[in-house]
C-alpha cells in the first residue's frame, strides 16, 4: 500500500439475526435472548465504530445463520492477506462465502482446508506474532495452514492452550500496543513473556474481552469492576451494553473485523 494514500479503517459487520436464539453455545447456559434489544445493542455498537473514525461495510443479513453476527470468526485480516476461516462449528461454515466476497475487493485472499478447522475468535495479534488458541473450534492443523499463508509476510504463530471458554479471544485480547488484557483460569501467561498484561476482577472471569481501536478501547458494561481495573492502568475505556449479544456467547470484538486500507470509495 503506497504510504501516500489516504487511508480509512474499515468495520465489517453484519446484522443479528433473527436465529441467533439457537446459536452456538459451549461454555454459557441458554437464556432467552430478545433480538430486538440485541439489534439496538448491535447498533450501538456500530455507532460506536463509527465514533472512532471507522466505515462500515455491512454484510447482508444471513437469516437463517445464528451466529452470523460474529464475522471476527469467519476471517483474519492482516495487511498483506485475508484468511478465511473454516469455523471450528458446522453450523457456521456457511458464513464464510458472503465475508470472503467483501474481503476480496480489499485483500488477496487464502482459505483453511478441510478438514481442519479455525476461528477468527482464536487468532490474537500483536505486532508480527499471532498467538492462536488451541480451543474447542480451532485444530492445530487449522493453525498449521494459517502459519504457511503468513509466513512470507514475516509473521510467526504461537500456539496458546485455551480451557474453560470458548476462544482465546474470550480469554486474552489486546488494550494497548503492547499490553493485554487476560484471564489467568482460561490461559496460561508464559506464551505472552515480554508483554505487559492486566487481569481481569476475578469475580468478571469473561471479562478479558476488549475491542482496542486506536487509544481506546470498546468494553461491555456488564464488566464494571474489570473496567475500572483498566481505568486505573491507563486504558481509555468506552463502555457499551452487549448483555443480548453476551447472551449468545457474543462479545464486543466478535460483531467485527477491523482493518485498515487505502481510501477507495465504491464506484
Ligand atoms: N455463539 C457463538 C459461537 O458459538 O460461535
Amino acid at each position: 500500500m503506497p504510504s501516500s494514500a489516504k487511508q480509512v479503517r474499515i468495520a465489517v459487520t453484519r446484522p443479528v439475526s433473527p436465529a441467533l436464539l439457537r446459536c452456538e453455545l459451549t461454555h454459557l447456559a441458554r437464556a432467552p435472548i430478545d433480538i430486538d434489544r440485541a439489534r439496538e445493542q448491535h447498533a450501538t455498537y456500530e455507532q460506536a465504530l463509527l465514533r472512532v473514525g471507522c466505515r462500515l461495510e455491512r454484510l447482508p443479513e444471513a437469516p437463517l445463520l445464528a451466529d452470523s453476527v460474529f464475522v471476527e470468526d469467519t476471517a483474519i485480516v492482516l495487511d498483506e492477506i485475508a484468511v478465511v476461516t473454516r469455523p471450528g462449528a458446522p453450523s457456521r461454515r456457511a458464513e464464510t462465502d458472503s465475508v470472503a466476497k467483501v474481503l476480496g475487493r480489499y485483500r488477496r485472499i487464502a482459505g483453511i482446508a478441510a478438514p481442519a478447522t479455525l476461528d477468527g475468535g482464536d487468532v490474537l495479534r500483536v505486532n508480527r506474532t499471532l498467538y492462536v488458541g488451541l480451543s474447542g473450534r480451532s485444530s492445530r492443523s487449522g493453525l498449521e495452514q494459517l502459519a504457511e499463508h503468513v509466513a512470507p509476510f514475516g509473521y510467526r504463530v504461537e500456539a496458546v492452550p485455551v480451557h474453560g471458554c470458548l476462544h482465546l479471544k474470550s480469554a486474552v485480547t489486546r488494550v494497548g500496543p503492547e499490553t493485554l488484557l487476560l484471564n489467568p483460569q482460561y490461559v496460561a501467561t508464559e506464551p505472552f513473556r515480554g508483554l505487559e498484561w492486566i487481569e481481569v476482577d476475578s469475580a468478571e472471569p469473561l471479562g478479558a474481552n476488549a475491542l482496542l481501536l486506536d487509544s481506546e478501547v470498546i468494553y461491555p458494561a456488564s464488566k464494571p469492576r474489570t473496567a475500572e481495573r483498566l481505568r486505573r492502568g491507563g486504558v481509555a475505556v468506552s463502555v457499551i451494553d452487549v448483555s443480548e449479544l453476551e447472551k449468545a456467547e457474543g462479545a464486543v470484538t466478535c460483531c467485527s473485523l477491523v482493518f485498515v486500507d487505502d481510501d477507495r470509495r465504491e464506484p
